[in-house]
């Protein structure tokens, strides 16, 4: 059963992010939220658990890639969306791009992948909210994103006028 306060931080429905991060020697992903603050300079924040690998690789580096999900991409969301310790990107076979400028790898399939790099940090209950700049970015429109909501995932509906 899922508590209320549980419940209240699912009720607004976010973008779906497979958050690609590496170091020299390390790499990590996961799922996380993610929105945008400022459309110019191009900034958005996104919140990570203390403690994982994915946070201290962002520590270290302070670069990630967002990959903004495609809705084909739903199983490796909800893959990465569980707490899960070894090589990801082996376990679930990610095929893998090159980003343009950061050195995290981009996910292939994703409906955008945003190359962020950290601006600014602040501590948040057990996460550190991370507010970055997209330095570069690819898009594939012939995708869809998918979207989180209640937990649940869904495409997009019908545009509202
Ligand atoms: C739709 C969705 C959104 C998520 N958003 C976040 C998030 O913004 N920040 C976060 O730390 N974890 C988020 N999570 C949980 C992480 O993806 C999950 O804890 C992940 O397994 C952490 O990586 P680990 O395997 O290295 O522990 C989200 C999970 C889902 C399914």
């Amino acid at each position: 059963m899922v508590s209320e306060k549980t419940r209240v931080s699912r009720i607004m429905p976010c973008s779906v992010n497979l958050l690609t991060v590496a170091s020299k020697t390390e790499r990590d992903a996961m799922t996380a939220g993610a929105m945008f603050i400022s459309e110019d300079p191009p900034l958005f924040v996104v919140s990570v658990q203390k403690g994982i690998l994915t946070h201290r690789l962002i520590e270290e580096t302070g670069q990630f890639v967002l990959n903004v999900a495609s809705t084909e991409q739903t199983g490796l969301a909800k893959q990465l969306g569980h707490e899960k310790v070894g090589d990801k990107f082996r376990e679930f076979g990610i095929a893998t791009g090159i980003a343009r400028v950061v050195q995290a790898p981009t996910i292939i399939g994703s409906f955008a992948s945003i190359e962020c790099k950290v601006v600014t940090s602040l501590p948040a209950a057990n996460f550190t909210v991370y507010v970055v700049e997209a330095v570069e970015f690819t898009v594939n429109e012939d995708l869809s994103p998918l979207v989180w909501d209640l937990n649940r995932y869904y495409g997009l509906g019908k545009e509202m006028k």
